[in-house]
């Protein structure tokens, strides 16, 4: 089965009322690929308006979820109300809530199995920080991270894996394609060793970290990428340029 290409764009808590509709009304207009699927992640407090207005096949994606249903959590959104607002997606696991926020492997395995408990399709963040490359720790890293969420979900067909090195997150210092496709391919492997042959077959492993409209041309050439999650670029008309960027 071929693999859909995947765009994700992640607003993180950027955004305003007027901002966030000038995007999507941009890209409502775009001329978008139809072999790609688009995903938006707007700050939680947008996820209706952007559910309203988003057309031309774009979907929304929470950048969050608690790993409890309603109840007294403070602060927390489950993912029945996710769904009850009609938001089918979350983000989980990305490395400024796991380093700023101290998300611990477990926390995130948790709150993935409640997503996908929940109904939700998930995009599972997961990458190595500076020093953990220099220490050629990469590939123990992502497959730790991964083990913890394998230890409670067994089916992967609703997740998505994002691999973000940490430290090229926001810092306009992207992965070289040969640094992608190494890591890709060694999550894919890692997939057919511990889940399934089917997983590693059909799961989207998305790039990212400062991906932009001049380098995603020739990481979208690689055979284990199989689309992006954007930072900062999702949040310009370039976003489009992203998208149709699939091989
Ligand atoms: P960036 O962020 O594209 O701004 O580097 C990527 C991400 O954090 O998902």
């Amino acid at each position: 089965m071929a693999r859909k290409f995947f765009v994700g764009g992640n607003f993180k808590s950027n955004g305003t009322t007027t901002q966030i509709k000038s995007i999507i009304e941009g890209l409502n207009q775009a001329s978008l690929n139809p072999n790609v699927e688009v995903i938006i992640s707007p700050p939680a407090i947008y996820l209706p308006l952007a559910k309203e207005i988003a057309s031309n096949g774009v979907q929304v994606a929470a950048q969050n979820v608690y790993d409890k249903g309603n109840g007294a959590y403070t602060g927390e959104i489950s993912a029945a109300q996710l769904k009850d607002v009609g938001v089918n997606w979350v983000i989980i696991g990305h490395s400024e809530r796991r380093a700023l926020l101290g998300e611990s492997d477990k926390f995130v395995a948790s709150k993935t199995k409640a997503a996908l408990a929940g109904g939700l399709s998930v995009i599972l963040c997961i990458g190595e920080s500076l020093e953990e490359r220099e220490a050629g720790t990469t590939i123990d890293v992502v497959t730790r991270q991964l083990k913890a969420v394998a230890d409670e979900v067994s089916d992967w067909s609703n997740i998505v894996i994002a691999y973000e090195p940490v430290w090229a997150i926001g810092t306009g210092k992207v992965a070289t394609t040969e640094q992608a496709q190494e890591v890709h391919a060694a999550i894919r492997k890692w997939l057919r060793e511990t889940v399934s042959d089917k997983a590693a077959e059909e799961t989207r492993i998305l790039y990212g970290g400062s991906v932009t409209d001049k380098n995603s041309k020739e990481l979208a050439t690689q055979p284990d990428v199989d689309g992006f999650l954007v930072g900062g670029a999702s949040l310009k008309p370039a976003f489009v340029d992203i998208i149709n960027s699939a091989a």
